[in-house]
Formats: structure tokens, C-alpha cells, sequence
């Protein structure tokens, strides 16, 4: 008698254009697993649908799923236990379904480090030599800073359209343990940095890489960030993928044509979380960046 398929899913809305389906398809077939993987489409409305869902999924014999947008609180929120990743950023990207209950867990930072790590690595540079500007002080920027701070980066500037989830965001960075100071968007580095020499000295002599986890790349807007933060820039990274550059990425295109400023969309970061969750549910690690390959060409 035939396996039955082991079944996990994407959980958001929007939903319709995830790739999460044809990346976990890619790693279940590398690894020899046999897995049904659902796109699954939870209305905004009423509140309560996300947790309903789950729980029908768990119900229905579903091993874990992913969350994607707007629901990676809730995902949270709905769990019974938590790694100290997703308990930090109190968010989840992660679920999985045991008989104790949910455990929740956030991968997008490793995800994002590791595609980072990648990047520069063909720089010859390493995270530890980096600082990081991040973009944007919500769900997607919380879910990134104990990844961030565990691989080593020298330090971190939070900036934000509203500054106090940026400041606040900054302190609850700093308590870690790592170096940061926040913000408001369109701010230049000596207004943020003053008072903290070290990290403003940086700025003009040390390699940064600036990370959009803003949404604005999902509403189509570039954004307001300093040109001062560029001048040691070795990479700009949107979390964000599609198949044309996101409008902040063309804007940079542009503005450093001359001086070629590295920059990528989040499609790396998307295969690398999505590797790790696979990890979790079945203990295989697949070959993400042989995924991403494949992925990449058929966006
Ligand atoms: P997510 O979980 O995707 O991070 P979120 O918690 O709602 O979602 O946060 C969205 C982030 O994108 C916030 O940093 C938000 O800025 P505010 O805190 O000021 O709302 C930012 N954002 C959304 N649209 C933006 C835009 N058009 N320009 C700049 N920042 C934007």
C-alpha cells in the first residue's frame, strides 16, 4: 500500500502567488519524502478565522504549516510553545503540529542570514565585519534582530516611517546585547548617531548592509533613507522578491549605477527559512541553494 502523504501548507492572504509550494515540492523531492503542501487562504475577517484554521488543519492530520502575511502574530499567538527566536520577535513564520500542542517557531531570520552570508561571502566579507541598517521596525524587522545579533553583526541602526516602534525596537536590540540605535526614515546618520560615536565613526569606514523589512516594496513605494547611509554600503537587500527589482532596489539601481552597489530581493531568504521549516517537520536538510536555482529561473 502506497505512503500517505505527509500534508503541511502556507497559511495567508494574499496567497495565491506563494512560491512556498513549488520550494517545499523541490526539497520533498530531493529528499525522497512524500508531501502535500497546500496554499490556503484565511479571510481578514472575523478574527478568529486564522486560529479556526489551524486548528481544522491540525485536526485534518496536517504536520505543521507556514504563515506568511498578515497572520505571522497570530501564528504566535496561536501556539502552546515557542522557540526563543519567535518568542523574542513574537511572531512566527513556523507551526508544528504534535500531540502537545503547536510549536511555533521563526526561521525568517536564519533565513536571512544565511542568504546575507551567502551575498557577501562573494565579497570576500563576513556578517561580523558588517553593521546593519535596517528598514522598517514591524513584524518582518522584530522577526530578524536575535538572527542578526547571533551572527555577529557589529552593530545595527533601526530606521522607521514611525519613529517610536523604531526607538522602541532599538532598545529591546540593545538589551541583547548588540550595539543599535533607532530612528526615523529619511534621517541621516549624524542625526541618528549622535551621541554614539563608535557606530557614527562606522558609517564612514566600515561595510553596511542596508535591509528593507518594510512593507512598502508590497504597496509598489520606494523609501526616504539618507544617501549617507550608502557610503559604505556593500549591499542592499529587499526582503521582498518578484520578478522585476522592488521599486527601492530600481531606485538604488539607478541612483549607483556608477558605483555598483550589490543589491537583492528576497527570494534567497524565502528558500533559506522555508529550508529550515522543512528541517523541522522532517528532520532532512535539502539542498537550498540548489532550490533557489531552480526557483530563481522559473519566477
Ligand atoms: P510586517 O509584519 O510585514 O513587518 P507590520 O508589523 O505591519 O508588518 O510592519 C510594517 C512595516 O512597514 C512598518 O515598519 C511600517 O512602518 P510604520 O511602523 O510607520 O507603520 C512599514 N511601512 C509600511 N508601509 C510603508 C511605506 N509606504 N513607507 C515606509 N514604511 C512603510
Amino acid at each position: 500500500m502506497a505512503q500517505q502523504a505527509a500534508r503541511y501548507g502556507v497559511l495567508g492572504n494574499p496567497i495565491a502567488h506563494s512560491r512556498s509550494p513549488s520550494i517545499h515540492a523541490d526539497f520533498a523531492q530531493q529528499c525522497g519524502i512524500n508531501m502535500h503542501y497546500d496554499r490556503v487562504l484565511v479571510p481578514l475577517d472575523p478574527p478568529q478565522a486564522f486560529a479556526q484554521q489551524v486548528h481544522s488543519l491540525q485536526a485534518q492530520g496536517f504536520g505543521g504549516v507556514n504563515v506568511t502575511v498578515p497572520f505571522k502574530q497570530q501564528a504566535h499567538a496561536v501556539a502552546t510553545s515557542h522557540s526563543a527566536a519567535a518568542q523574542w520577535a513574537q511572531v512566527a513564520n513556523t507551526l508544528v503540529f504534535g500531540p502537545e500542542g503547536i510549536y511555533a517557531d521563526n526561521t525568517d531570520g536564519a533565513g536571512l542570514c544565511a542568504d546575507l552570508t551567502r551575498l557577501l561571502a562573494a565579497q570576500g566579507l563576513g556578517l561580523q565585519q558588517c553593521h546593519v541598517l535596517l528598514l522598517g521596525a514591524g513584524g518582518a524587522a522584530a522577526g530578524c534582530i536575535q538572527a542578526l545579533h547571533q551572527a555577529g553583526v557589529g552593530s545595527l541602526v533601526v530606521l522607521n516611517r514611525t519613529a517610536e516602534r523604531a526607538l522602541a525596537l532599538a532598545a529591546r536590540a540593545q538589551a541583547l546585547g548588540l550595539a543599535a540605535q533607532g530612528g526615523v526614515l529619511g534621517q541621516a546618520p549624524h542625526e541618528v548617531l549622535q551621541g554614539n560615536a563608535d557606530m557614527n565613526a562606522a558609517t564612514n569606514a566600515q561595510p553596511w548592509v542596508v535591509v528593507n523589512a518594510t512593507a512598502a516594496s508590497l504597496a509598489g513605494h520606494s523609501l526616504p533613507v539618507h544617501p549617507a547611509w550608502y557610503a559604505q554600503a556593500v549591499l542592499a537587500y529587499d526582503m521582498m522578491y518578484a520578478a522585476q527589482p522592488t521599486p527601492w532596489l530600481q531606485a538604488l539601481q539607478a541612483v549607483h549605477a556608477q558605483h555598483a552597489l550589490p543589491t537583492s530581493d528576497g527570494l534567497g531568504m524565502l528558500v533559506f527559512q522555508a529550508a529550515h521549516a522543512f528541517a523541522l517537520w522532517t528532520g532532512h536538510k535539502p539542498d537550498a541553494l540548489a532550490t533557489l536555482g531552480r526557483v530563481r529561473a522559473a519566477l
